[in-house]
């Protein structure tokens, strides 16, 4: 029977549902079938030209990222909610106000900018840590996202603690799941203390990926250290020091405030 025959039945899917081209009844080795993508996708019922096909294709493979950054969010929001809670007493209030007047404007400017990262760089007991909440409150404020919850506002990790976590997740064979979680942070996500201690070529390069994710997709992330630039290549190897120095980097001098007292 050719689709020329009036006799035959009209076929109520012969044409695409995307475009509405007729789709073309051919036989393949003794088959009939409509020549027509054999993609079923998302919504599996769709019959769909080969063009359409391709089309739905990279629809719904967007559909699938967005879900997945979604899922993300929902898994970890009460998680994540907590540590927002959890700003410690000391630094509740910490203000661009408390450094030199040049601090609030420069904090302002970088907020603004499309530069992803601040690198405070300096010795111990400098203000780097303080530097950062200040830094981070001054963004919820100008975001107006003070009160809401994580996520869109920021996150606080020491990178001590983000290696123990990676750590975990090696041992605990949910590999990958501190990486994810920090990597997808769209408010601010501070790293405070990096090259603090020496780290495994495997959290080496779990940091890597939550460092190059944030560069690429321009995340805002505040890094406290107290390695000297030239210190951060050899002990963090080239490919992360050179992503901190693409953007701003702050110098802390001075005094030690903890024993300075
Ligand atoms: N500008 C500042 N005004 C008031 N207190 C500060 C200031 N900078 C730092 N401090 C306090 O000094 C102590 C050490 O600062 P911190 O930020 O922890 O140093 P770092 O992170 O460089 O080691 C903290 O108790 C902090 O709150
Ligand atoms: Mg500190
Ligand atoms: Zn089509």
């Amino acid at each position: 029977m050719s689709m020329k025959d009036k006799t035959s039945p009209p076929d109520k899917q012969e044409s695409c549902d995307r475009c509405k081209v007729k789709l073309e009844v051919k036989e393949y080795i003794g088959v009939k079938m409509t020549v027509c993508s054999s993609y079923r996708g998302l919504k599996n019922a769709l019959r769909l030209c080969h063009p359409c096909g391709d089309i739905q294709r990279e629809e719904d493979n967007e559909r699938v990222r967005i879900w997945t950054i979604q899922q993300n969010k929902e898994r970890y929001a009460v998680r994540l909610a907590k540590e927002v809670e959890n700003i410690p007493r000391r630094f509740k209030s910490a203000s661009t106000g408390d450094f030199a007047d040049a601090f609030k404007p420069q904090s302002e400017k970088w907020i603004a900018s499309d530069e992803w990262a601040a690198t405070l760089a300096g010795p111990p007991g400098t203000g780097k840590t303080h530097a950062a909440f200040a830094m981070a409150l001054l963004y919820c404020e100008i975001e107006g996202k003070k009160d809401s919850p994580a996520y869109d506002t920021f996150v606080f990790i020491t990178v001590p603690e983000l290696l123990a976590e990676l750590r975990h997740d090696a041992v605990a064979d949910s590999a990958g799941e501190a990486t994810e979680k920090y990597k997808t942070i769209d408010g601010i996500l501070v790293m405070d203390d990096l090259g603090a201690e020496k780290s495994s070529e495997y959290a080496l390069s779990e940091l890597y990926r939550i460092i190059s994710y944030r560069e690429m997709h321009i995340l805002k992330t505040i890094i406290t250290t107290n390695l000297g630039v030239s210190e951060l290549s050899t002990k963090l190897h080239d490919r992360i020091a050179s992503r901190l120095t693409s953007g701003r980097i702050i110098n802390f001098k001075g005094k030690d405030r903890r024993t300075d007292k």
